[in-house]
């Protein structure tokens, strides 16, 4: 970004720290705790200057903090878009002003490439298609197998690529059947408040699909206070792998989360200093991710750090 440079004398001039604005989702689950924390801690190590603000799941609130980052003449622009559409306008307004931005974690749905340098983050449907899977296997032999599914924040790259990817594996197993799906905005009180809905409108729930941990945990809430048992009369899948997600897959109220990790910093302030020095960078970087059952939990645990 020269003209920025130039105004602030900082970033590629190498005369002071790169100052990155960061315009983050919100606070909606302890994945966004953990990946903020990745973010601030990763920055100072790196002698990032970080500008940050929290947009509360509101994609408005998003576009007012880059708008300020770029009034600020910020060296780079960061951001994890709350909804996956809606932002050619801002990102133009950026790409005049010569401010780089990179996608963390969610992407854009924009058909100009060339509004930001590149995304960095999970790929989700892998995930979807992981927790499909694991379904498809547990299910076999079985003739009937009723899925809820709790969706992340409508309009969100991880609630539209999850929903995909669980789709297209679980067409392996006909039996399995997605009877009710909405969403819980990825919070832990979406996904109880949605579920309490769920168990009252449908007998026979077997599995419970969660976009994410924390409404997999406002689930478990829901169905003991219907008197089942999670994990045993309702099995239970979910992504992201923090450390409560992890803890109720060990005690066995979980059966099964494929990891999607929030410790983008590193990576992140990595890609910011060779955007903001002129360096080409690749335009997709995807984060490595592994998967739990109850067994690889209980032995995990005492490792997990968020
Ligand atoms: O974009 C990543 C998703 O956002 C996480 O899986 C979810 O927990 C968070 O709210």
């Amino acid at each position: 970004g020269g003209g920025s440079n130039a105004a602030t004398g900082a970033g590629a001039g190498g005369k002071g720290p790169i100052v990155m604005g960061f315009a983050q989702v919100g606070a909606e689950s302890g994945w966004r705790t953990a990946n903020t924390k990745s973010v601030q801690e990763s920055a100072k190590a790196a002698g990032i200057t970080l500008k940050f603000s929290d947009a509360q799941q509101k994609q408005e609130n998003q576009i007012k903090a880059i708008r300020s980052y770029i009034q600020q003449k910020v060296d780079v622009i960061a951001f994890s878009p709350v909804v996956e559409t809606g932002w050619d306008t801002v990102l133009l307004e950026a790409k005049r002003a010569n401010i780089p931005v990179i996608l963390t974690d969610r992407a854009v749905d924009s058909e100009d490439k060339t509004l930001y340098k590149t995304f960095l983050g999970s790929d989700f449907v892998a995930e979807g298609k992981k927790a499909g899977e694991w379904l498809v296997k547990d299910s076999q032999g079985k003739s009937e197998v009723n899925v809820v599914e709790l969706q992340g924040t409508t309009g969100a790259a991880p609630a539209i690529d999850r929903k995909e990817g669980f789709a297209e594996a679980v067409k392996a197993a006909p039996q399995i059947k997605v009877i009710a799906s909405q969403t819980g905005d990825f919070t832990r009180s979406g996904g109880k408040q949605v579920m309490e809905a769920f168990l009252k409108s449908n007998p026979k729930i077997d599995v419970v699909y969660a976009h994410n941990d924390d409404m997999g945990l406002g689930a478990i809430e829901a169905i003991e206070a219907a008197g089942k048992v999670p994990g045993k009369d309702i099995k239970i899948i979910t992504v992201d792998a923090v450390h409560d997600g992890v803890q109720a897959l060990a005690d066995g109220k979980i059966n099964y989360i494929v990891e999607c990790s929030p410790l983008l910093g590193d990576q992140l302030m990595d890609l910011a200093k060779k955007v903001v020095a002129g360096q080409s960078v690749p335009e997709r970087v995807v984060t490595q991710e592994t998967t739990f059952t109850q067994e690889q939990a209980k032995a995990a645990l005492p490792q997990r750090k968020y």
